[in-house]
């Protein structure tokens, strides 16, 4: 055991299967490391599952997914009539901002929504939040000039209940650990705002730990990635933040699919919209075929609510 790294040699201490507090991590490697150094390795790792203040378990894999081929914007009353209720709603908008069209480049080039259709869409999310503390991350480009228009949508919120709870960014790296340009830039951090009804982050523990994030950026397009594609290590980071195993994860504009991914990898249900039937077709699904066995059970893309039960 001595040679390994302290993060593998967590997760062949807990590969027992059985469920372990922070505690008794401590008290095995409390020798040789400090606490805090164990809590972060613990966090890290894609394998650990917490399950409640302290507990944490092995990640297993028992999927369930509902991905909707639908627009939002019209959608969203369904879920709320429907009651269905999340532990963490995800908000990675398509927002039409200056700066996201470089002269004749259309840089976007899927469908908007304005500041007033997500004022709409962010009053419904409240509703859909299952606890005063279930927290809704809300992510927007930062650039100098995109942050002028960012904060016109940020300001919606304040037509809600939901306060702000964290803040944070993410900065995009090359495959070398090196900020990302364009040109002679660099690209801007974006932002990740978390709210909740309560004000509060859920984990109590949780708050104070940085909500700025450092990973590589996901293939290009061009490279057979999703244009607006985020990190699956960003939502796992931003999933464990505010959730259980077992517990439900609404991606209002699911892209690539990368958080039903991260969700379904922690043990979380997932339920995903999308307007794009190409981003389902040839992002989503395949991206989620991992975690079915043989016939996709269990991972819809449908427009039926009766679907919505397991929830
Ligand atoms: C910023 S991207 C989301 C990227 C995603 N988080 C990921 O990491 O792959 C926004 C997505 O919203 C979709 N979209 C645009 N308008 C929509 C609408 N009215 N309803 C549902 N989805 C919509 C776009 O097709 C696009 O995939």
């Amino acid at each position: 055991m001595q040679n390994l790294s302290l993060a593998k040699k967590i997760e062949k201490y807990i590969a027992q299967g059985k469920e372990f507090t922070l505690q008794e991590l401590y008290t095995e490697f409390g020798e040789d490391y400090k606490k805090h150094s164990i809590r972060a390795r613990v966090y890290e790792s894609n394998k650990v599952i917490r399950t409640g203040r302290g507990s944490y378990i092995l990640a297993g894999i028992d999927i369930e997914a509902v991905i909707e081929e639908v627009d939002t914007k019209e959608h969203i009353f369904r879920l709320v009539d429907a009651k269905l209720k999340y532990d963490m709603i995800f908000l990675d908008i398509p927002y039409s901002l200056a700066g996201q069209r470089g002269g004749n480049r259309a840089l976007v080039d899927y469908e908007t929504i304005s500041e007033d259709e997500f004022k709409s869409i962010i009053i419904e999310v409240e509703k859909l939040l299952k606890n005063e503390d279930s927290q809704v991350f809300f992510m927007i480009a930062g650039g100098k000039t995109s942050i002028k228009g960012a904060k016109r949508y940020i300001n919606m919120f304040s037509h809600t209940g939901l306060k702000l709870v964290n803040q944070g960014s993410y900065t995009k790296l090359t495959k070398d650990g090196k900020v990302c340009n364009m040109g002679a830039y660099k690209l801007p951090k974006e932002l990740i705002f978390s709210y909740s009804k309560s004000g509060k982050e859920r984990f109590s523990e949780m708050t104070g730990m940085s909500m700025d994030y450092s990973y590589q950026r996901p293939p290009l397009p061009r490279a057979g990635g999703y244009r607006t594609q985020k990190p699956l290590i960003l939502l796992q980071s931003l999933i464990k933040r505010a959730t259980l195993a077992g517990e439900a994860i609404l991606d209002l504009f699911a892209g690539s699919g990368v958080t039903l991914d991260a969700g379904l990898s922690l043990g979380r249900k997932v339920h995903g919209l999308e307007i794009s039937s190409d981003a389902i077709i040839n992002h989503v699904l395949p991206r989620l075929q991992r975690y079915t066995r043989n016939e996709p059970k269990g991972l819809l893309a449908t427009t039926q609510t009766s679907l919505y039960d397991f929830m």
